[in-house]
């Protein structure tokens, strides 16, 4: 007789197997992590993922955030159905391309409230890794709630990751968290691809000259400080949070608006980083 331990010794190997299975056909994983809420990490997720997807490049988002999954919304393809078959999960599908996975494909309204603790978060991500069929990519998003909690360390422990991407704002406050965040990443040796300082700065729409807001150059000093390379800065943008509501990343609704193009040049770092070099 198999004892319960045993089947589940079994269970988890078995998991892990097959999360090897499926990473490996993905070519680059890249997570976006930050130490606070609301600083913008689901809005860089779904740009990185466009801009990627623009480019050329086979690509997919993990919405890790079990609790505010946003990514569907933003992606306008909230309330979509994914497929299931012999091969797992089908992720839901963008316009653009982009395959998308989320917890929010699972509820019946993005009202409803997920109640879900420690274990039952741990879980039910290792199971989307996985169980979803995201075939060939060339990158993968993974898009976390804020702080170092459950949802973002199984990313990070998980996944063979090529690299984290902060997202701070230049508030000090922000940046403090974002220590704590860049000190778990290096304390388990994954790579940090950088920082980007979001809402930084906000150009006026009539003059056009940038009013920096909460102050400059704070994301480049905590880069410094911190030793890790520095992206860029993306600007407080009314089209920015519009098109994220309307489920339309503003790299594709607006191409040539000043946040596009420096979201287009971090996407040139990251690839002369991560995929350039492989
Ligand atoms: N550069 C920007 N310009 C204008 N609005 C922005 C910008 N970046 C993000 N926003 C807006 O700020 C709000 C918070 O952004 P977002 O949901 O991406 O943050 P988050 O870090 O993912 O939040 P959470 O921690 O809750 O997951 C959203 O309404 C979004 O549209
Ligand atoms: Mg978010």
């Amino acid at each position: 007789m198999v004892s319960e331990e045993e089947q589940r010794k079994k269970a988890v190997m078995e998991q892990e197997v097959e999360i090897i299975k499926r990473m490996s056909k993905i070519k680059h994983k890249i997570a976006v992590m930050s130490g606070k809420g609301g600083v913008g990490k689901s809005t860089v997720s779904v740009n990185l993922a466009a801009a990627f997807a623009k480019k050329g490049y086979k690509t997919g988002i993990m919405d890790a955030d079990v609790h505010g999954p946003n990514v569907p919304k933003m992606l306008g393809v909230e309330g979509k159905n994914l497929g299931y078959s012999e091969d797992g999960i089908t992720p839901v599908e963008t316009e653009e391309g982009i395959k998308v996975m989320s917890v929010g494909f699972f509820l019946s309204s993005q009202d409803t409230p997920v109640i879900w603790r420690g274990p039952a978060k741990t879980g039910a991500i290792k199971q989307f890794f996985a169980e979803v069929n995201w075939g060939d990519l060339d990158v993968l998003i993974i898009d976390n709630p804020p702080g170092t909690g459950d949802e973002p360390l199984t990313v990070l422990q998980t996944v063979p990751l090529d690299g984290v991407v902060l997202v701070t704002t230049p508030q000090s406050v922000v940046q403090e968290d974002v220590i704590k965040g860049v000190n778990l990443v290096k304390n388990l040796n994954i790579p940090i691809i950088g920082v980007i300082e979001n809402m930084s700065g906000f150009i006026c729409p009539h003059c056009e000259n940038e009013i920096l807001i909460f102050g400059k150059g704070t994301g480049t000093k905590l880069a410094e400080e911190m030793d890790i390379p520095f992206l860029g800065r993306l600007p407080l943008d009314v089209e920015t949070a519009a098109s994220s509501d309307s489920g339309n990343p503003v790299v594709i609704k607006e191409p040539e608006s000043e946040i596009s193009v420096r979201i287009s040049k971090i996407v040139d770092k990251i690839e002369s980083q991560i995929i350039s070099k492989s």
